[in-house]
């Protein structure tokens, strides 16, 4: 069966708009557990803007299902997540001024230097996942880096405008796949994906695990705004 792992990071972002310790990413990262979440995901990037050291160290020990830490290729990061040792580690491109990632890592740009990362989280026993864009060279390179895993951006797909480009995205990310399985990687998606349009990519032949975050979190704030509102209304009462 597909698998879902919850991005939690907007949870910390939210905590980091007043630097204070509520809402705690750990206790998120319960909740989404104990709803049937597959696995944990945060970002912990060079510029430490939501997720905390301490938000990994506080995971790693409370996570029951997988902790999946995205990052850069950093030197400082690596050797963080060497430490940590989280059950995976998904490399992404990371630029200071951007809102989220934007575009997939160029692996076979970057070939050399994502070969040693992998291999030296790999040898940490951290299992690697690449994430990149649904591009057979990309894909290729992947391969040839020693990870074992792809994350395809689902980014165009997510932002198509007319239903043909969306079609067509789709396509793109099922040829991906398809080729992706072919070279023995594990294949999985994200970014952008939402509740009206995760379920094409879902039906993906072979995908095995979709990473998403801010529509989740969007949504929690609506299904959760009530009670928070009545239970406050009850104790000024
Ligand atoms: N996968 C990766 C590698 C990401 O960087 C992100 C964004 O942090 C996501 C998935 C989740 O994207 P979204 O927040 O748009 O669901």
């Amino acid at each position: 069966m597909i698998k879902l792992g919850v991005n939690i990071d907007h949870i910390a972002t939210l905590r980091e708009a007043r630097k204070t310790y509520e809402p705690d990413p750990v206790e998120a990262a319960k909740i989404c557990e104990e709803a049937g979440c597959d696995s944990i995901v945060c970002h912990l990037r060079e510029d430490r803007r939501h997720i905390k050291d301490s938000d990994v160290v506080r995971l790693r020990k409370s996570v029951r299902t997988r902790l999946n830490l995205e990052m850069s290729v950093a030197k400082e990061i690596v050797a963080f997540a060497c430490k940590i040792r989280p059950d995976q580690a998904t490399l992404v491109p990371e630029k200071r001024q951007e809102i989220t990632t934007e575009g997939g890592l160029d692996v076979k740009k970057n070939i050399g230097s994502v070969k040693a990362v992998v291999g030296k989280l790999m040898k940490s026993r951290i299992a690697v996942s690449l994430f990149i864009n649904p591009v057979k060279a990309q894909i290729d390179a992947s391969a040839e880096s020693g990870a074992r895993i792809i994350e395809l951006h689902t980014g165009e797909y997510a932002n198509a405008k007319t239903s043909a480009e969306r079609k067509r995205q789709l396509n793109i990310l099922r040829a991906a796949t398809a080729h992706a399985l072919s070279l023995g990687l594990e294949v999985n998606a994200g970014h952008g994906l939402n509740y009206t349009n995760v379920k094409d990519v879902a039906a993906i032949e072979g995908m095995n695990e979709l990473n998403i975050g801010h529509s989740i979190v969007s949504c929690a704030v609506f299904t959760g705004l009530d009670e928070a509102v009545r239970e406050m209304k009850g104790l000024i009462r």
